[in-house]
């Protein structure tokens, strides 16, 4: 069955419904999308391509639409296509029209009232034509593309204000701090689950997990247990895919087809995001 791009709130209802969670990876180019459709194909699971803003710069919003495009109508499995950290309202109005069907808008920097006024703004569009909306409240630590929190100004999401901030922008699934960080952990991350269990209890609606990265499984799964329904993926990635690439550029160094390391890497994020997916309990639900 051929499938078109779903609405990113259709694949977390089911997961926050059922105690799974979708994994949202990051794409830059052809190679990783192919990458991670394979894997949700040989998982049979459901899954979100999230593309940055610097994705965006980088590869153009109608490359990677048409990309994923291409990749669902041959796919079996649902696949939704997501503005990863967007803190722009033109590059959100810009994913709309190319046909993203999910959109973070990330106004963490801002004051409480400030966010809610800016995320309202992209909910009311976004809903227009049926695309659901992610809101973040606290920082998240570490660098993600233009995004740049030092981990003494990460600030942990306070649940009183979430309620709020929920209720006041409509956002569908809300990013929150509980002590993961993007990029690579320098320690071992401890996540504040009470916090998560307290955010969750006043919200509702499914949480998401940033900084997926290297935090240890079992934190992962009590994660979803308490309301996380979607959690973002990149570093692992690019690690998998560079390990690859580094490896047959090493051993062929007088290659002159990219083909013959490109398509390691790709191989190599496949199986990444294959264990993701398995340890998300998203094999199998599509
Ligand atoms: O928004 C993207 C993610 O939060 C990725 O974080 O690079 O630590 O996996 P990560
Ligand atoms: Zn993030």
């Amino acid at each position: 069955m051929e499938m078109a791009l779903v609405p990113g709130i259709e694949l977390l209802r089911h997961a926050h419904e059922n105690g799974y969670a979708i994994g949202s990876f990051n794409i830059n180019n052809m190679e990783i999308v192919q990458a991670i459709v394979a894997a949700a194909e040989a998982e049979r699971s459901p899954v979100m391509l999230q593309s940055s803003q610097g994705a965006i710069q980088y590869a153009g919003a109608p490359y990677l639409a048409a990309m994923v495009k291409a990749a669902a109508e041959e796919a079996t499995v649902p696949i939704a296509l997501h503005l990863d950290h967007g803190t722009d309202f033109e590059v959100a109005v810009r994913c709309l029209r190319h046909g993203w069907t999910s959109l973070m808008y990330d106004g963490s920097k801002y004051p409480l009232e400030e966010n809610i006024a800016r995320t309202r703004k992209v909910v009311e569009m976004a809903h227009a034509v049926g695309v659901s909306v992610e809101g973040e409240l606290g920082k998240i630590g570490g660098v993600e593309e233009q995004v740049v929190v030092s981990e003494r100004e990460a600030l942990f999401t306070d649940p009183t204000e979430a309620e709020t901030f929920v209720r006041e922008t409509g956002v569908d699934y809300l990013a929150v701090a509980i002590g993961t960080a993007h990029g690579l952990y320098k320690g071992r991350p401890d996540l504040d689950f009470p916090r998560l269990a307290e955010i969750h209890r006043r919200v509702g609606i499914p949480i998401v997990l940033h900084g997926g990265s290297g935090v240890p499984e079992d934190q992962v799964r009590e994660a979803i247990r308490l309301g996380v329904a979607k959690i973002n993926i990149d570093t692992e990635l690019r690690q998998a895919f560079l390990e690859a690439l580094r490896r047959e550029l090493d051993a062929r160094p007088n290659e002159l087809d990219p083909r013959k390391v490109l398509g390691p890497g790709r191989a190599a994020m496949t199986e990444r995001v294959r264990e993701k997916m398995r340890l998300f309990g998203s094999s199998g639900r599509a």
